[in-house]
Order: structure tokens, then sequence, then C-alpha cells
């Protein structure tokens, strides 16, 4: 089978750091597929990328068939057939809303271009550089042969945050707990839903049984969490955020174990309400390399209130890249 092409951008910042090694040693497409890298930078950190090139190099990974650096997005993209977007423009201090929105749209408008342009028939593309589901809204528009539903964001973190915060509650490991939910932004205003969530053929809500829990230690732990790690790391998510764009893509490609369902933030079908076209997050499972939005669960009106207050955040940012002109 021929090497599998993955583009990583942002390629020389730290989640690039934490993500290529693993990408490298099988952890993102499985023990039997080869992959080559393209790694994207912009000029000034091609060289650093360029060194990590070099470690990757030295790691004698059997199943990397080849890197190469770039500081050009057509020839980064060309015949990617997966796409990790993970450079972005973070805000820095006295910047507005509306100029981070536009200082992405300067980043994600070409890239989209460039994946419409060469991108191999069965692209799939997982933004990770923030504001992550807006980001992906703005390539996807830019990328109209494309199926829309190629592009997608990341919530996996949040969705691997909230298992490990139910695990520590309820005293059960991990691998006990199926079917968690994350809604919406990845965003303060996301919702961690734990209403269809279960844990050893049990209701997690029921276990829990205590909303008010749920409402002021729970969510806002999930919510803010990003906003903990760059308090107590001087950094934003590095490592974990590479681990939950790995799982991402494997679980895609590779389909979700039976019993259980995955976050991702992937365009809305009109799915509970959501606006159809935004790239909201759902509960999806995925085989064959597609994903469907799990459909038929009640949503009660705690939920409901959580979800659609992280909707209409997306709404505005949708309509503030639009004013914008970027889509
Ligand atoms: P970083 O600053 O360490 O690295 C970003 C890299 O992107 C830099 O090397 C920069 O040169 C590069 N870059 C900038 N513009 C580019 C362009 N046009 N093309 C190619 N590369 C470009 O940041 P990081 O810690 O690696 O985080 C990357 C992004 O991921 C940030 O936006 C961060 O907020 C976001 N993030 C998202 C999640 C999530 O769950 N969705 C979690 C953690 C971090
Ligand atoms: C995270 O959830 O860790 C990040 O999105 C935080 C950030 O702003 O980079």
């Amino acid at each position: 089978m021929a090497p599998v092409n993955v583009t990583v951008t942002g390629a020389a910042g730290q989640i690039g750091y934490a993500l290529l090694f693993r990408i490298a040693s099988g952890h993102l497409l499985g023990p039997d597929t080869k992959v080559n890298l393209r790694l994207l930078e912009i000029p000034q950190a091609v060289k650093a990328a360029e060194g990590t090139a070099m470690e990757l190099d030295d790691c004698a990974f059997p199943l990397l068939a080849g890197i190469e650096v770039t500081d050009d997005a057509k020839k980064a993209f060309d015949g990617a057939n997966v796409a990790l977007l993970v450079g972005a423009r973070p805000r820095t201090k006295g910047m507005e809303r509306g100029d981070l929105l536009e200082a992405n749209g300067g980043i994600f408008k070409p890239q989209g271009e460039a994946i419409n342009a060469g991108a191999a028939s069965d692209i799939k593309v997982l933004v990770v550089g923030n504001p992550a589901n807006t980001n992906a809204l703005i390539a996807q528009q830019h990328a109209p042969d494309v199926p829309a539903g190629r592009f997608t964001a990341m919530t996996r973190l949040d969705h691997n945050r909230a298992i490990s915060q139910l695990s520590t509650k309820l005293g059960v490991s991990v691998a006990e707990i199926k079917k968690l939910t994350i809604w919406g932004n990845h965003s303060a205003t996301q919702y961690p839903d734990v209403f269809h969530t279960d844990v050893n053929g049990r209701s997690a809500a029921e276990l829990v049984n205590d909303e008010a829990w749920l409402a002021d230690t729970f969510i806002p732990t999930v919510a803010k969490r990003g906003a903990a790690i760059i308090e107590a790391r001087g950094a934003s998510s590095a490592a974990s955020a590479a681990n939950a764009a790995i799982d991402h893509i494997h679980d895609w490609v590779l389909g979700t174990p039976a019993g259980d369902w995955t976050s991702m933030a992937v365009p809305s079908d009109g799915s509970y309400g959501v606006p159809e076209g935004i790239i909201s997050s759902f509960p999806v499972t995925t085989a064959d390399g597609e994903y469907q939005i799990v459909q038929g669960l009640e949503i009660n009106e705690f939920s409901r209130a959580r979800i659609d207050a992280s909707v209409a955040e997306l709404v505005e940012e949708r309509d503030a890249v639009r004013a914008l002109g970027l889509i």
C-alpha cells in the first residue's frame, strides 16, 4: 500500500513537536500504515521544523516513508490524505476578537484554497488551531470542491478531559466510561454531557446524582481546563492536545469501538436543532472512514440550555467572519 500523505501545519510549534513523533511511530493510522510527513511552517520557523525533521530521521521509524518541510501551502497539501491544521495566530495583548478572527482568516483561507487545489480525493481535515471550529469553517468555505464534511475541528481534548474528571468522581477507570458527549464550541461555552453516558451498564448521571456538582464543578472544570493549563504551565496544552488530535484522526479512519461514541466538531446537518452548516461538536460514531452523528438522543432541559448557548456563540463567530468577508 502506498504511504499516506499527512500534512501538519505549525509543525515547529509545541503541539507539532508532541504530535509528529507519534504520527511517525504509527499511533495515528496504525502499525501497518506508512506515512509521508509534510510539514508546513511560516518562513521564520522553517529552520526549526527542519531540526524536528532531523530528529524524526534519527528515530529510524520503520513507518516513516519521507519528510518534506515547506513554507508553501500548495506544496504542503498537494496529494494530502490527512491534514492537521495546528498552526494558528494566538490572541495577543490588546487584540480584539475581530482582529483574532481576521488574523486567522489570513491563515485558514489560503490553506483551504490549497487543500481545494491539490489534496487527495479522500482528504480528511482536522483543525486544532484556535478558534478551531470557526477556523475550520473558514478553510471549508474556501474549498468548494471538497465535500464539506471533510472539515472537522477538535473537541476530543475536551472529551478526554471530561472522561478523566468523571472517572475521578466515580472512582472508576476511564475505560469503563462510554458515550460521553461534548456539544458545541471548543471554548468556555462547550457543554460536556453525561446524561447518556454509560458506566458498566449504569447511567453516569444517576451514579453522580448531583446536578449541582455537574453545573458548578464538572462543566466549568472541563470547559476552563485549557485556561487552567495555561495558568499552570505558562503555555497552552501541548502533549494532551497532540494526543487528542491523534485520537480524533485514528478513530475517524479506523472506527469507534462498538458500544461507544466519541465527540467531533463537524458541519451540522441540522441535528438536535443546531443550525445547518456551522461546525459544532456532536456525539459521533465512525466506521469505514466516515462519521455519523448519533441520532435520537433525548435532550433534557439542563442540556438544551447549555447546547443552545454554545451553538449561539458559534453562530456569532460565523456571522463575525461573514461580516469580515472571510467566508
Ligand atoms: P505554538 O505557538 O507553539 O505553535 C504554532 C506554530 O504555528 C508556530 O510554529 C507558528 O510558526 C506556526 N504557524 C503560524 N502560522 C502558520 C501558518 N500560516 N502556516 C503554518 N504554520 C503556521 O502553538 P501550539 O501550542 O502548538 O498551539 C497551536 C494552536 O492549537 C493554538 O491556536 C492553540 O490555541 C491551539 N490549541 C487547540 C486545542 C484544541 O483542543 N482545539 C488545544 C490546545 C491548543
Ligand atoms: C486548550 O483547550 O487547552 C486550548 O484550546 C487552550 C488555548 O487557548 O490554547
